[in-house]
């Protein structure tokens, strides 16, 4: 017999329990969403493998190793899995020019595509939710949105996420850091890893970021951007933090946090949680103000973030109190021809007036076909057997509490059944 065939290592199949716990989730988030003012954009998965060359840098982990691209066979065109959706977001809002009226809230959800070493909170296909404000420089809207995400938590129940923060600077300043940041590496080049060594002519910024702890030293001591930022943007930073201290959000500066995209520039900042292991970041963002001209428009401010819902999703299981998988409302038994075919109307019947009906298929006896409709967590048994069907009649039985079978007419069932089921509640509120 051959093998059966797996997913592709790093892709994950997102079963049945737990698919309803993310469609819980987003509901959450669309409505935090407009509760913003952000509207839903959706872009394609696939894009030219330019604009990811030309928006994240092509100095950058995502570009330089971890992209799934590929040459379309029929025209030649180089073609690449959307690793992130800020990229797509300012080439669509490009294309149709969103932006002739003024400043827009967008936002997307959907898979991305990175080629990384899969682990706990790491994976080749993930999904992100993605919030993106073009148009606007203030401080302002940096602020709104990390207030957001603290709101998002408390929506979520969630707890422990720490907030850290930081400044890039504009790319003037940035350039001569840069230099004196590369100068100050070079005097130490021999205690530079592999990477280290490779990157810093070319990205020396994001040897700050490195994880090797043999090279914390050198990074502790090295020349940080903060004390290169000029007046401006001194006063968008502290802008963002007065904001943040208004509303009472802790955070923590942190120099060295860099990010791993190259559009950023002034603030960017990430969500940071200890319950997940090494990969804890489960929101991150910051301004990019260069990319929409980056990518050919008119020049536009713009800022925004990302969240990984797996990581997300991982510290709800973790921290949350987990939701009992949906039960119907209504399980139908029916035995013999007849039976089925008035099963079939009285299962309609029901969902006409808003009940979930769960039909029994496959056959049976009676008495297997009710412990499935047990099974199945159903408040109602309707059961049909031939003798019922002849009269057009049905059975009604109750599962979850001790009480009398009743046989009702097709055309009083949907009465009986609202009474038994949303009835029974409005006594009990009553009490
Ligand atoms: P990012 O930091 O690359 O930023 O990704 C954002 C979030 O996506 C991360 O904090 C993490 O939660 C999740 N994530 C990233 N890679 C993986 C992975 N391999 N497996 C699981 N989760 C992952 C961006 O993508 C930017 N586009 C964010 C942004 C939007 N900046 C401005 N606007």
């Amino acid at each position: 017999m051959s093998q059966t065939l797996q997913a592709i290592r790093g892709m994950n199949d997102i079963l049945p329990n737990e698919a309803e716990r993310w469609e819980a989730f987003e509901e959450t988030v669309r409505d935090w969403l407009f509760a913003y003012g952000y509207r839903p954009i959706r872009m394609p998965i696939v894009e030219p493998t330019p604009l990811f060359a030309r928006a994240i840098g092509a100095v950058t982990d995502i570009v330089e190793k971890e992209m799934y691209s590929f040459t379309d066979s029929l025209n030649g065109e180089q073609l690449t899995l959307r690793p992130e959706g800020t990229a797509s977001c300012v080439r669509a809002v490009l294309q149709h020019n969103l932006l002739y009226d003024g400043p827009k809230r967008l936002w997307y959800m959907g898979p991305m595509f990175r080629h990384e070493r899969p682990q706990k909170g790491r994976y080749r296909q993930f999904h992100q939710v993605g919030v993106e404000a073009l148009g606007l420089s203030g401080p302002d809207i940096d602020a709104e949105q990390i207030l957001m995400c603290a709101r998002l938590w408390d929506d979520l129940g969630l707890e422990g996420i720490r907030l850290e923060i930081n400044s890039l600077g504009q790319p003037e300043e940035r350039a001569k850091h840069r230099a004196d940041l590369i100068a100050y590496l070079e005097k130490h080049i021999d205690r530079l890893d592999e990477d280290g060594k490779r990157r810093l002519h070319t990205n020396p910024l994001r040897i700050l970021d490195t994880k090797n702890p043999a090279l914390q030293e050198i990074v502790e001591a090295a020349p940080k951007l903060i004390g290169y930022l000029g007046e401006a943007s001194l006063a968008h930073f502290e802008g963002v933090q007065r904001l943040l201290k208004d509303a009472g959000i802790p955070y923590r500066i942190n120099p060295r946090l860099v990010r791993g995209l190259d559009y950023y520039n002034l603030t960017v900042f990430e969500w940071v949680t200890d319950q997940l292991g090494a990969q804890g970041t489960v929101c991150a963002g910051g301004r990019y103000d260069g990319l929409i001209a980056q990518l050919g428009g008119k020049p536009a401010p713009a800022c925004g973030f990302a969240m990984g819902i797996e990581r997300l999703m991982a510290l709800i299981e973790a921290q949350g109190e987990l939701p009992e998988p949906p039960a119907p409302d209504v399980y139908v038994v029916h035995q013999g021809e007849v039976a089925e075919r008035l099963a079939f109307r009285a299962a309609e019947a029901l969902r006409d007036i808003g009940c979930a009906v769960l039909t029994h298929m496959g056959g049976g006896s009676f008495k297997s076909q009710m412990k499935r409709a047990d099974a199945s967590g159903a408040q109602l048994a309707l059961i049909v057997g031939d003798d019922e069907a002849q009269n057009d009649e049905v059975s009604v039985k109750p599962l979850r509490i001790e009480a009398e079978q009743r046989r009702v007419s097709l055309e009083r069932l949907a009465e009986v059944v609202s009474d038994w089921l949303y009835g029974a509640d409005e006594e009990l509120n009553e009490d």
